[in-house]
């Protein structure tokens, strides 16, 4: 594979809480322009790896690589200007403002030091042509002026991807994108996801399989800190190793119920 095929590389990424390893030597790479979901179960690393690479977490050891470039010792802030941006965690919309409102903020926020040049009508203009293209890029243009308070979860959320759009992403983290929807907004957020990629990368962890097998390129499976197969849909979903560690997982929630 060459360099510039590979958007993302992390090389033997550990990462130590007191003596417990959540992340235990991930070596994964993530390439560009694929939609690459990261699964496992509970407990699994998934979350601490998507801290490390946006650095809200520092290794224990190893090394991440993007674009060729080794980004870590980096800040939050220096990794997120490259690109590296992560949503629906972080990108929360504030509930008393416009859904135009809302785009318009994430879009000043992403300009930062550049203030005053929106200051201009001129400016102000070119802001509120930019908020509506990404609305309409998530298919929110028609509620532009509805109240953020007042839209159903699943506009919400394509909100959150609309603002996360605003910061120009180039490889965009998604944290179970699709937790706590109901069939009609998960198979919505899902095409969405499809939609927006086409110009990114995606990196997403989620638990719904549906959704993995419609639209994942790649499929790393995380179990226990530790990459334990790798693959297309097909190939990872027959291998022995995954289906044990998704079924011993079944039996250790199905104790803990007892
Ligand atoms: N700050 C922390 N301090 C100590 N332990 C932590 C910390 N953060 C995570 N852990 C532990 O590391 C392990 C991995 O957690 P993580 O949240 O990364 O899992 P996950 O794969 O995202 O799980 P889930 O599917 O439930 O979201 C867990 O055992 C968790 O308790
Ligand atoms: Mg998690």
């Amino acid at each position: 594979m060459s360099a510039s095929e590979t958007i993302l590389e992390t090389h033997d990424l550990l990462k130590e809480f007191k003596g417990f390893v959540a992340v235990n030597g991930v070596s994964l790479k993530v390439k560009r322009g694929e939609i690459h979901a990261l699964i496992g179960p509970n407990g699994a690393g998934k979350t601490t790896f998507f801290n490390l690479l946006t650095k809200f977490l520092q290794p224990t050891a190893g090394t991440i690589v993007y674009n060729g470039v080794d980004i870590t010792a980096e800040s939050p802030a220096q990794t997120a200007r490259r690109g590296v941006v992560r949503s629906f965690q972080i990108s929360a919309v504030f509930p008393h403002l416009s859904v135009l409102e809302n785009v318009r903020v994430a879009l000043q926020r992403s300009l930062g030091t550049s203030f005053y040049f929106w200051r201009s009508e001129r400016s102000l203009d070119r802001l509120n042509d930019r908020a509506m293209q990404l609305l309409a890029e998530v298919g929110l243009e028609h509620l532009a002026q509805a109240n953020t308070a007042d839209l159903p979860y699943g506009s919400k959320r394509a909100l959150e991807l609309a603002t996360t759009l605003a910061l120009e992403p180039e490889l965009m983290l998604l944290d179970e994108p699709t937790q706590g929807m109901g069939h009609e907004d998960v198979s919505r957020v899902t095409q969405l996801i499809k939609k927006v990629s086409a110009q990114r990368t995606v990196l997403m962890v989620e638990h719904n399989m549906n959704v993995i097998s419609s639209i994942a390129d790649t499929i790393s499976v995380l179990q226990r800190g530790v990459v334990i197969a790798e693959g297309n849909y097909a190939s990872v979903s027959r291998n022995p190793q995954v289906i044990e560690a998704y079924m011993g997982s079944a039996e250790a929630a199905l104790e803990g119920a007892h």
